[in-house]
């Protein structure tokens, strides 16, 4: 069995990395071109798909069919403003698909074709599998995936439906602050006891478009967000968007080009001011900025200093203060119940911003971390603790839901229709059942209650079907399980219709459940939001209010390890099912009946999503088939330029052929290699893998002769070497020696005939070889020559070999003076001739 990959993939808007944990700890692993960043950029050509580094390296020249920047179109519509203020940067076309979605417009394979922004994330994701499977050499399924903590309910569904697509099981979306934290947290050995204060640490990500900062409490093997604060508009580049602009009016002023007018100009004026960014972050003193040929045929250059670049991109700091004064205000901390401020991210290395961080929490900006991997590290952490492939120490992760989630229902009844489920920053993943009283089928939504980072507010809407009337015609009562899943997702679990049951024969399907005053009770941390238990008996069952929320349980307060209450949220088992049988007091039975649920949420049917599996296998069979291609072109190239080089004058294989053959082949040669620039430049695989059949029939000969000159001389020298430790033995044999004395005369002359004969035909083979130019075929073949050696040894080796029978237990006194050939011989022949034969 292929063992299981336990992969952490940090997705990130420029881009990713991947890091496996194993038995030894976690790695992060170096892509096709040995970096471990993986730009999130995908291309597209006539022929194939172009992913990652290869992508971006080709940006320039193939801009039209080179996206990036897709990871912040997840899961939004096309007039989305957000997607709308997007496109003004994005030199491939983007449109608007029939169901409002956003279309990206590239050329592939000759021909228009439209992809999802999710579509495109799976081929990236896709590529990132690829390296992942390349490095460990094993099938990669199984991942944990990074995400934005800001990212709401469509986009978290949308990068769901991307991995998805690419054939990967997401065991979780991970935040990436939460990432970082527990990279930070799993090996800190001096974290405050289970009791104790927490340790306060704030974890800054600024990256390239985002900037986010939670602040997290540590104790001794868990981990607990208390708040995020997050700017989605603030990034490294919108730095790098403000010094473009920057020299874009210097070039327009000083040289009178507008890089605005002309995309190309534009996007390598990013790219170098970019590094130009970079310098800055090490150098204070004012730095170069040259282009080559920029427009017009036109050189520029200009130069920058820190101070300047700080003084034009001051909106941007001023965004990054704001959102670091706001984690104090969402975490409700001082600056000194902060323990430590931890920076990751590649725009942390700017020194303005650590700066702004040490200003704001009065800390050194600490830099712990890896900033670049963190994120990717801690999601392979928890990919291990949630896989059985490896095991990590125990930590506990409780996240948070940054956002205030309301359910409203029918609220043509005179109800409320509409309560808060979770409040902004509630513990997450998390499970609370609320009671309806119903008669008939009804429908939930779920909204954000306040503004979001996402156009609109609906989260969702489930139709609970098959609710009936008790054969009394009262309601029956109904629970509903709101969660935010593992993937910070809100959603409604589930459904069941109570029962109360009287008769305790009945057991399938029964459970005990506790009296409302117990689960009150009990439930000390849980939320109290919604009705209660005299508003029940206020509104009545008729009234079909919401009655009675309870907390899951589960949660941290629990001595469960993370992997239980991981499996418990996967398996969807209800945690107060077991906390109501501890319960001993006032039990009633009840049946409970599972519900259907129709649910209207934000991301791809099955339908939808089949689709895009589909076509994605038949891209990548494309892709695969490409590749076949481009080796079978590459490997016709590659033997054309070896053999012709070989053949020249003074080289390996030049003596080895006539000349006039010689010349031959150098022509074919030139000629396939001039047919490989012209019609041969695109042809399919077969069509090279002929051709070069066809060289090798005359190339491969040359090389076996100049192979068999190499190895000839040992193979004579090894038959030589035979003759000659056979004729020894011979020798001895006649000189009576005590080792050979039991071998018969008749058996010797045999012996003694095959070695004569063997070195005659070695001795006519030298002759004959010696005479044999090297440009003909030899004579005498290597493998021959090792054959007549093999035969001769066949013969002569079971003579000489044989084993001296055993002297019969001679008397003492019988025993003749002389060497005591005897004893000690019966196994091995002691002459040094046969021990080397022994051996061959
Ligand atoms: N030395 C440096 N000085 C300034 N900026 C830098 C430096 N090194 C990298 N950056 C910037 O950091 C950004 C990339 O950071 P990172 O890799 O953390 O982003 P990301 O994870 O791809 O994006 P995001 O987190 O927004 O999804 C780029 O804007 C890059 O220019
Ligand atoms: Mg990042």
């Amino acid at each position: 069995m292929a063992a299981m990959s336990v992969i952490g993939i940090d997705f990130g808007n420029e881009s990713c990395y991947i890091a496996v944990a194993k038995a030894g700890g976690i790695e992060t692993i170096a892509n096709d071109y040995s970096l471990r960043g993986t730009p999130s950029c995908v291309a597209f050509s006539q022929k194939n798909r172009i992913l990652g580094v290869a992508a971006k390296n080709q940006m320039v020249t193939n801009m039209k069919n080179t996206v990036f920047g897709f990871k912040r179109l997840l899961g939004r519509k096309f007039s989305d403003p957000l997607v709308q203020k997007e496109l003004k940067h994005f030199p491939f076309k983007v449109e608007q698909r029939s169901d409002g979605g956003i279309g990206i417009r590239v050329n592939y394979l000759n021909e228009d074709n439209v992809f999802t922004p999710e579509q495109i994330t799976a081929m990236l994701l896709t590529k990132l599998k690829d390296v992942a499977a390349t490095a460990l050499q094993t099938q990669i399924n199984d991942c944990v995936i990074s995400v934005p903590s800001y990212f709401t309910n469509a986009e978290r569904n949308a990068l769901l439906n991307a991995a998805g697509i690419a054939g990967l099981n997401v065991l979780r979306l991970m935040n990436e602050t939460t990432a970082t934290a527990l990279t930070y947290g799993i090996y800190k050995q001096d974290l405050p006891g289970a009791e104790e204060k927490p340790r306060n640490v704030v974890f800054v990500d600024f990256g390239h478009s985002s900037l986010q900062v939670s602040a997290c409490a540590f104790n001794k093997g868990k981990l607990r967000i208390l708040a995020t604060a997050t700017d989605a508009q603030c990034g490294g580049r919108d730095i790098d968007m403000a010094l473009a602009d920057y020299f874009t009016q210097d070039f327009v002023t000083r040289y009178k080009l507008d890089a605005r007018k002309n995309q190309r100009a534009y996007l390598r004026l990013l790219q170098e001011v970019e590094k130009l960014k970079k310098q800055m972050s090490a150098n204070s003193t004012r730095l170069p900025l040259n282009i080559e040929c920029f427009m017009e045929e036109r050189d520029v250059s200009g130069d920058m200093q820190r101070s300047q670049m700080e003084q034009i991109c001051a909106e941007t700091f001023n965004r990054v203060e704001r959102t670091l004064r706001a984690i104090l205000h969402n975490a409700k901390l001082r600056s000194e119940d902060i323990h430590s401020v931890e920076i990751v991210g590649g725009s942390t290395r700017i020194p303005a911003v650590k700066s702004l961080i040490e200003q704001a929490f009065g800390k050194h900006a600490s830099t712990t971390l890896n900033q670049d991997e963190a994120v990717a590290r801690g999601c392979a952490l928890q990919c291990a603790m949630l896989s059985p492939a490896v095991r990590v120490r125990e930590f506990s992760i409780t996240d948070v839901q940054p956002y205030a989630v309301r359910l409203a229902w029918d609220a043509a009844r005179n109800e409320d229709g509409d309560m808060e489920v979770f409040p902004a920053f509630h513990a997450a993943p998390f499970s609370k059942m609320l009671t309806f009283y119903r008669k008939e089928p009804f429908s939930v939504s779920a909204y954000y209650s306040d503004q979001v980072p996402y156009p609109d507010t609906f989260i969702g809407q489930w139709q609970i079907k098959d609710v009936q009337p008790t054969p009394e015609g009262e309601s029956q009562k109904v629970k509903l399980k709101v969660r935010v899943n593992i993937h910070g997702i809100i959603t409604v679990a589930s459904a069941s219709l109570v029962e109360k049951k009287q008769d305790t024969s009945q057991n399938e399907n029964i459970e005990m459940e506790n009296s409302s005053e117990n689960a009150q009770n009990q439930d000390t941390p849980m939320e109290t939001n919604g009705g209660n238990q005299d508003q029940q008996q206020q509104n009545g069952p008729e009234n079909n209010q919401e009655v009675r929320d309870e907390e899951m349980k589960g949660e941290p307060q629990q001595k469960q390890s993370w992997t239980q209450r991981v499996g418990q949220w996967f398996s969807g088992e209800s945690d107060d099912k077991k906390d109501k049988s501890k319960d001993k007091s006032k039990k009633v039975l009840v049946k409970t009946v599972e519900l259907p649920i129709e649910a209207q949420t934000h991301g791809l049917s099955v339908h939808e999503l089949n689709g895009y599996v589909e076509q994605e296998g038949k891209m990548q069979a494309q892709d695969r088939q490409e590749k076949e291609r481009a080796d079978a072109r590459n490997a016709l190239e590659e033997y054309v330029y070896e053999l012709r080089g070989k053949l020249s004058e003074g080289e390996t294989l030049h003596d080895f052929v006539a000349e006039d053959q010689r010349n031959k082949l150098v022509n074919h040669l030139d000629s396939v290699e001039q047919w490989l620039y012209d019609e041969g430049e695109d042809q399919n695989r077969q069509v090279y893998s002929d051709k070069l059949s066809e060289l090798k029939t005359e190339g491969e000969p040359i090389k076996q002769r100049r192979l068999e000159f190499e190895l000839r001389p040992g193979a004579l020298d090894e038959f030589a070497l035979s003759i000659q430790l056979t004729n020894k033995a011979v020798d001895l044999y006649k000189a009576g020696d005590a080792k050979f004395s039991h071998l018969a005369e008749t058996e010797v002359q045999k012996v003694i005939d095959a070695s004569k004969n063997a070195l005659t035909w070695l001795e006519t083979a030298r002759q004959a070889l010696a005479h044999t130019p090297r440009h003909q075929q030899p004579s005498h073949t290597t493998h021959q020559i090792r054959q007549e050696r093999q035969n001769f040894e066949n013969l002569v080796h079971p003579i000489l070999n044989k084993v001296k029978p055993k002297e019969k237990t001679p008397p003492p006194s019988n025993q003749t003076a002389g060497d005591g050939q005897a004893d000690g011989n019966k196994d091995a022949p002691s002459t040094q001739s046969q021990e080397q034969m022994d051996v061959e």
